[in-house]
């Protein structure tokens, strides 16, 4: 019997898990893949509005104008469809959504993506005791856009749906002190606006050293604030580092950590994003949904209670598309039977030992999905076990060739462009 998967969410993750589905045609019936917006792409598909949309829904790219890349396209891409070989290393978002569309049409996804159809509700059913073993169904709730709801079954379902849209916003006390103007990055889309102006931007994270660099180009005066060490590299005259921003003074004067007032005109907080699945009841699938968290997750996608539900791209500090990927590939080989999990005591065992292990080695409870140099052998780990091609060599080495430059010239990394030359090595083009 061919297996049903619900996909939730047609962008990088979703389209791969849709590659992926329909390339198994004896194991796998054709998904459903559910995408609350009218094209594919997620995250690439810049919207220049912000906030909420007339039909009441809220814009959820977090894209902005200038946006160029940060990871070239030589290991950006997913490792079976290239980008065009004419573009340079960096692109502006643009070519990555034209890439996404491009993706989707080669592999003739569209007719398995019901646009503009949000799913509500994802629900495991437990059908029947046979013997020993609970079969579980998923029912998946969606409406469209004239509200129909349908409720449909699903053996499995891959929830692909982003984690960059819902805006992390620490608490400042005082805020509502502050006389200027609070945003996210989320709600960032381009810099003239803030042409001299003052702005305290919260973290220097990628989103925060890159839009400061863009206010600092056009005429802002930033004030980048972060709590971690002072970044050694140079940055643009006009980004002054501070430390962290500890609360706003009745008068509306920003209070720094180390005592010091500033005074400024916007607050951009470029503090992240939270995890939320509004369609899940966490607790009865075993989960713990926390802003920064989902646990426990065996392998980072699955709960050991529900084995057929998988969570594609949540990890963070990744080479996303690649990610992806082995994800995918993973995910089906455990539902088309060729990978079996063990047992759920087990899985949840090994995901607390390993949560375990990381926070004895300091590693705060938040960054706990952060994988950074782990992210290889997570990948290798994958494709060994479930007996897929692994991610070449030269993947990580110009990710992490590129991870450095980043760190040494913020501002002038994305000129470079690269060639790959075998499965080991890459090359600088002038
Ligand atoms: C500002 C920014 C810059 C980035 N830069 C890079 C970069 O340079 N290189 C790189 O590789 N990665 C980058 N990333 C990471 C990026 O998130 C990934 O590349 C990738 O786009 C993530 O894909 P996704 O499919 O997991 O999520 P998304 O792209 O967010 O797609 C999720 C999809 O699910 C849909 N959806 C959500 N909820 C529902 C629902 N209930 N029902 C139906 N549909 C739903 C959404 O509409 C969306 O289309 C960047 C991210 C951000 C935010
Ligand atoms: C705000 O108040 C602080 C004392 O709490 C003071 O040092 C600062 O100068 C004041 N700022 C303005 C703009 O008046």
């Amino acid at each position: 019997m061919l297996q049903l998967v619900a996909v939730v969410g047609a962008g990088a993750a979703g389209l791969c898990a849709a590659r992926h589905i329909l390339s198994r045609p004896g194991s796998f019936a054709p998904p459903v893949v559910f995408e609350l917006g009218d094209s594919v792409g997620g995250t690439w598909r810049y919207d220049e509005r912000v906030g909420t949309l007339p039909d009441g829904r809220p814009v959820l790219s977090s894209m902005y104008r200038d946006l160029r890349t940060n990871l070239p396209k030589e290991v950006m891409m997913f490792p079976d469809f290239p980008f065009d070989p004419q573009l340079s290393s960096f692109l502006p978002h643009q070519e990555v959504q034209a890439y996404l569309e491009r993706y989707c049409e080669n592999f003739q996804l569209r007719p398995h993506i019901r646009f503009s159809t949000v799913v509500g509700n994802v629900r495991p059913v437990v059908t029947a005791t046979e013997g020993e073993e609970r079969k579980v169904t998923w029912e998946v709730t969606s409406s469209d856009l004239s509200g129909r709801q349908k409720t449909e079954s699903f053996d499995s379902v891959l929830v692909c749906s982003g984690h960059y849209s819902d805006p992390h916003l620490p608490h400042v006390p005082g805020i509502e002190n502050f006389k200027g103007k609070v945003l996210h990055s989320h709600s960032y889309r381009f810099a003239e606006p803030f042409s001299g102006q003052t702005v305290v931007v919260l973290g220097a994270k990628s989103s925060g050293l890159d839009i400061s660099i863009e206010l600092a180009k056009a005429g802002a005066k930033v004030i980048l604030s972060h709590r971690d060490r002072p970044l050694k590299f140079p940055l643009h005259p006009a980004i002054q580092q501070s430390s962290s921003v500890v609360a706003v003074e009745d008068n509306g004067s920003i209070c720094l950590q180390d005592g010091s007032l500033c005074d400024a005109d916007v607050l951009m907080f470029c503090t992240g994003y939270n995890f939320k699945y509004p369609f899940l009841d966490a607790a009865q699938l075993g989960l713990d949904v926390q802003d920064h968290m989902v646990s426990p997750l065996y392998r980072f996608m699955v709960p050991p209670a529900f084995p057929k539900l998988f969570f594609i791209g949540i990890c963070k500090i990744i080479c996303p598309f690649p990610n992806f990927n082995c994800q995918v590939q993973f995910a089906l080989a455990v539902l088309d039977g060729s990978v079996t999990l063990p047992p759920r005591e087990q899985m949840e065992e090994e995901v607390r030992q390993e949560q375990q292990e990381k926070l004895q080695r300091g590693v705060q409870h938040r960054h706990l999905l952060k994988m950074d140099q782990s992210q290889w052998e997570y990948c290798d780990v994958l494709a060994r076990s479930a007996d897929f091609p692994p991610l070449l060599p030269v993947v990580r080495s110009l990710y992490e060739e590129v991870w450095r430059q980043r760190q040494i010239h913020p501002e002038n990394y994305r000129r470079n462009n690269y060639r790959i030359v075998s499965s080991t090595e890459w090359e600088l083009i002038d």
